[in-house]
Formats: C-alpha cells, sequence, structure tokens
C-alpha cells in the first residue's frame, strides 16, 4: 500500500468516525427532547386541550390514558399526607365520610365515630336534611378535645330548589351545621340559576364564610366550560358520581388545567349497588391479593387515581375499615386492572 492510498483510508475512517459520533449526539438529543415533553405534559399550563366541546359526557374512557392523570394528580395531592392541595391553595382531606341517607341522628353518631377514628372530611348537604346532626357530631368531637375546628373540613351543598334564593341556603347551612365557615360549598348540580348561585358562593367566599367552592353533577366539557365563564373564582371541586364502572378520567383530564380535583360520590356504586362492586372479579382478586376487603381495594384505587373519595357509612366497623387504607399500595399494573372495569355505566342520572 502506498502513502497515498494510506492517506485516503485513513480521512475515510475519520470521516465515518466523525458521521458516528454525530449520529449518536442527534440520537441522544432527539430523545432527551423528546423525554422532556412527555413530563411536562403534567404541567397544565402545557396542556393541548383536544376540546372539540362536544355536550357527550367526559367521564368515560377506557383507561388507557389514565397514567398521565394519575402521575399529575399525586403530585396535587401526596396520599401520605392524606390532604389535598386545592387551586386555592385550601388543603382538602382525601378520604372522607359520607353522609347521604343518614339521619341527623344517625350523622351525628357516624361523623363522631369517623373523627374518632381519623377521618377529617366529612360531606353533608342541605339536601340531605342531616346538616345539624353533622354540625352536632363535630361540636361533640370538638368539646372532648378529639380536634379543633380548623383541624375538620365540612363540604355542604346547595340544593336545586334553593337557587333562587342562594344566600339564603348559605345562611341555613352555615346556622344548621353551627358553623362560622364551610371549607367546600357545592352547588348541588345544574340549573337554570346556576350562575347566581356561583355568584353568591363566590360573595360568601370572600367575605371568609365559604373556604372553597366548587360544583357537582358536572359531566360535561360544555356544563364545565359555561361555569369556567363566568367564575370569577375557579371551582376547587368536582364532585361526581365516579366508581370501578363509570370512571371519570376523561373529565380528570379535561380540568388538569385548572387544578381542579374530581371528588368521587358512590365509590361503591351507593346504597343497593355495593355487592356487585365489590364482587367484581378484579376487585375481589385484589382483596385477596392484597389481604384487604373489597371496600378497601376500591377507596384506595380512587386514592391512587387522583380522587378524593367519601364513602358513606352509618356502621363503625365499616367506618374504621373504611380509614384503614393508608398501609398498602396497588401496584400500577392493579391499578391498571382496574382502570379497565370500566363500562361507562352510571347510577344516577341527576
Ligand atoms: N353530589 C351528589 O349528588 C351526591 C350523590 C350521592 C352521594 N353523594 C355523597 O357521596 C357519599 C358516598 O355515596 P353513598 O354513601 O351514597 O354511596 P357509597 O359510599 O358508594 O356506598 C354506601 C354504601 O356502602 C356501604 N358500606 C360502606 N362501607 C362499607 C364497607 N366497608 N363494607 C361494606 N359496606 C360498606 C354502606 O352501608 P353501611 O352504612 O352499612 O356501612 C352503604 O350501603 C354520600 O354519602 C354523599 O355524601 C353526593
Amino acid at each position: 500500500m502506498n502513502k497515498r492510498t494510506k492517506i485516503i483510508i485513513a480521512i475515510i475512517s475519520s470521516v465515518i468516525i466523525i458521521a458516528v459520533i454525530i449520529t449518536i449526539i442527534v440520537v441522544v438529543v432527539k430523545k432527551n427532547n423528546k423525554d422532556e415533553k412527555k413530563s411536562s405534559s403534567y404541567n397544565p399550563s402545557n396542556q393541548n386541550n383536544d376540546d372539540n366541546n362536544t355536550d357527550e359526557e367526559t367521564g368515560s374512557n377506557n383507561g388507557n390514558n389514565k397514567d398521565d392523570n394519575t402521575n399529575y394528580y399525586n403530585s396535587l395531592f401526596k396520599i401520605s399526607e392524606k390532604n389535598a392541595n386545592l387551586n386555592n391553595g385550601y388543603k382538602m382531606p382525601i378520604l372522607g365520610l359520607g353522609t347521604w341517607t343518614l339521619s341527623n341522628t344517625q350523622a351525628e353518631e357516624s361523623v363522631y365515630n369517623a373523627i374518632k377514628v381519623g377521618f377529617r372530611l366529612i360531606d353533608t348537604a342541605e339536601y340531605y336534611g342531616n346538616e345539624e346532626g353533622v354540625g352536632k357530631g363535630v361540636k361533640k368531637s370538638i368539646d372532648e378535645g378529639i380536634i379543633k375546628r380548623e383541624d375538620i373540613f365540612i363540604t355542604s351543598k346547595i340544593m336545586p330548589g334553593a337557587y333562587s334564593n342562594p344566600d339564603l341556603a348559605i345562611e341555613d347551612s352555615l346556622k344548621k351545621l353551627d358553623v362560622d365557615y364551610i371549607d367546600l360549598m357545592l352547588i348541588h348540580q345544574p340549573g337554570s340559576n346556576d350562575e347566581k348561585v356561583y355568584r353568591s358562593m363566590e360573595k360568601y367566599y370572600n367575605a371568609g364564610k365559604l373556604k372553597s367552592i366548587g360544583i357537582s353533577n358536572y359531566y360535561t366539557k360544555n356544563q364545565v366550560d359555561k361555569v369556567l365563564s363566568y367564575a370569577k373564582i375557579i371551582p376547587a371541586i368536582i364532585q361526581n358520581e365516579n366508581h370501578i364502572f363509570y370512571q371519570n378520567n376523561e373529565l380528570q383530564k379535561y380540568v388538569m388545567k385548572h387544578k381542579i380535583i374530581i371528588e368521587s360520590w358512590y365509590p361503591f356504586g351507593g346504597r343497593g349497588h355495593t355487592t356487585e362492586n365489590f364482587n367484581n372479579d378484579v376487585i375481589k382478586k385484589l382483596a385477596n391479593k392484597y389481604n384487604k376487603t373489597s371496600a378497601q381495594i376500591i377507596i384506595r384505587w380512587h386514592l391512587q387515581a387522583g380522587y378524593i373519595v367519601i364513602p358513606g357509612s352509618s356502621n363503625v366497623e365499616h367506618i374504621k375499615e373504611n380509614y384503614n387504607v393508608f398501609d398498602f399500595e396497588l401496584s400500577q399494573d392493579d391499578m391498571k386492572e382496574i382502570y379497565n372495569v370500566n363500562i361507562n355505566r352510571r347510577y344516577e342520572y341527576w
């Protein structure tokens, strides 16, 4: 091989080596950019809404894209801290006691038992007719030194019949609960006077009588957008029917940019439907695997999916059981199995 040939081979080899190095650098840079984009998609300000504004329910999904929501919502609340950071900076416990169908006496007893067990969120409504009982249960717990008022988070709701005079409804709830402020007030369901009710809630929010405000039974993008169009204070919570057979994943994804948290009512399907929820094959299998009850698996699924959850009960043993969900964690695969139980079936249409 003469000198000239050697020089040519050396040049070609150098060019090939440089080309390989450049290719590797390009591949690595591209991959990094892709990863960055992926993680920043959890940031609400980077949300690219595929909002086509149809008035279809957004609650439905088959669970396929659920990981995005889960990671984002878990950044809003750490399950270990048992609290969520609402979009107004106020803290809300992520597991509460529901009181629908409880009489005043049952509500007082259940609230007291729940607080003793560790619950710090109580859900009631003007419509349930048990705000007085809830207030008494809270008062008893404060009087006995179990909690201070600021340790307990009370939610109530303005019922549709009261929408023509929402100020009065709020005053009434404050009086019946016997408290100076309510931690969260919700419009119970959409109605023709929504805007008027919302304005009233904002007025009481600004006066410090309501610490946060939100809506309930709003399932479509249009319904939510309508509220957002007039809201000066963005709703902190949307409380909706949400259970393994009807999962609010798409709505959750849609309201993410406002840091609105979905709160689940009927987490067990509600009275009369609990058996089919508890006996679902996936739930039963996981209860066996984690050595927990079906109720505990379902509650844990709600929490890990980024939902605040308020199982209802008037049974002290159930109340204890329902709070005992902070000592285990469902794996991602098991979460996915539950996401796939969804069949978009609601029990109620109010
Ligand atoms: N915004 C709205 O329109 C709306 C509508 C409905 C409900 N909510 C709220 O959401 C809350 C939850 O819904 P929900 O109470 O109707 O239904 P749920 O929580 O899905 O189910 C309640 C049923 O589950 C049973 N249960 C509770 N814990 C159990 C356990 N560990 N093992 C076996 N059974 C258990 C209860 O019976 P026991 O009493 O015997 O424990 C009751 O029959 C309500 O209480 C209410 O505060 C809001």
